[in-house]
């Protein structure tokens, strides 16, 4: 095993050990779309996970401030960012990742568990007709968009076991003609899939997705298939997933996730990528982190 990146080495070949060590691979960016949502109305007032507290202030200005930030941040990596107005009424609404799935231009919507952010799915419909979007199918069942479906350029990762219904994942795999993978998430700290596994490497040249993920937040069956499926992955520690550091945005080089994620961020240094920083720890305390902000609009 490689000491720095942890990666197990499944051959004894020294050279072509060197050849399948992830940290030889160049970390070549691919240019992104995102659609966020400026957190205007962010408040933490209900309680929907575990990291939320209403008796604990939440200052709004420096919400936007760290949300602003964390938008120049992927302009400044090349990326392009679209908004949406948000809502008074709706301070989740900044979750963006939580209202569509996009792949290949197709539109699946979402339909949230809680009844205070329900409100929330059709704005993003609306958002989606209003811009060019025609393919706009919306769920029947709960379905949380890309809080829990992670696409690694092959197939689609959905995870299940606190809000979006399994059936939804059978919806989303004939909506979008992606084929989908269930993963059962055990731990209500991380409760959507996307504070739990990122995906570093889309699926390209021969070459197989590359993700990140932390193994406790997962059954046993799960965490056996991402051990099949994902063999050369980053194993996340509950460091990492405590400070939502796994909520993390993947260019293909660039990862941007909090702050606090220092141990994850040597490791992603050690296999060739390049982390960025970013402070987003007013939006923690709804339990949020910059995936969770970042819908990524492909096609
Ligand atoms: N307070 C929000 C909720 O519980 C946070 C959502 C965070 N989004 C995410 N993609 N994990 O629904």
């Amino acid at each position: 095993m490689c000491v720095e990146c942890g990666h197990t080495f499944r051959s004894m070949t020294l050279l072509s050990e060197t050849a399948a060590h992830p940290a030889a691979v160049e970390r070549v960016p691919t240019t992104r779309r995102y659609l966020m949502c400026e957190p205007k109305y962010f408040t933490v007032e209900y309680v929907i996970n575990p990291w939320m507290d209403p008796d604990q202030p939440v200052d709004t200005a420096k919400a936007v401030e760290q949300w602003t930030a964390l938008k120049e941040t992927y302009e400044r990596l090349g990326h392009k960012v679209e908004t949406i107005e948000p809502e008074p009424g709706l301070p989740d609404m900044v979750f963006s990742a939580n209202s569509g799935t996009v792949v290949d231009g197709r539109v699946l919507g979402s339909r949230f568990r809680a009844p205070q952010r329900a409100a929330e799915a059709d704005h993003f419909r609306r958002w989606f007709l209003d811009n060019g979007y025609r393919d706009v199918v919306m769920p029947e069942r709960i379905n949380e968009a890309e809080g829990d479906f992670a696409w690694t350029g092959e197939v689609l990762l959905a995870g299940t076991g606190f809000r979006t219904d399994p059936g939804a994942h059978a919806e989303a795999q004939e909506t979008l003609g992606v084929p989908v993978v269930s993963l059962h998430l055990v731990d209500p700290r991380y409760y959507h899939l996307d504070v739990a596994l990122f995906v570093l490497s889309e699926a390209h040249d021969g070459r197989r997705a590359e993700i990140a993920y932390y193994p406790a937040a997962f059954s046993e069956g799960t965490q056996r298939v991402l051990a099949r499926l994902f063999p050369d992955a980053v194993i996340c520690t509950e460091e990492d997933a405590a400070c939502l550091g796994i909520n993390a945005v993947s260019d293909g080089r660039n990862v941007v996730l909090p702050v606090e994620a220092t141990r994850l961020a040597a490791v992603l240094t050690a296999r060739g990528y390049e982390p960025v920083m970013v402070d987003i720890s007013e939006l923690r305390k709804s339990g949020g982190g910059p995936k969770c902000c970042t819908m990524e609009l492909r096609g």
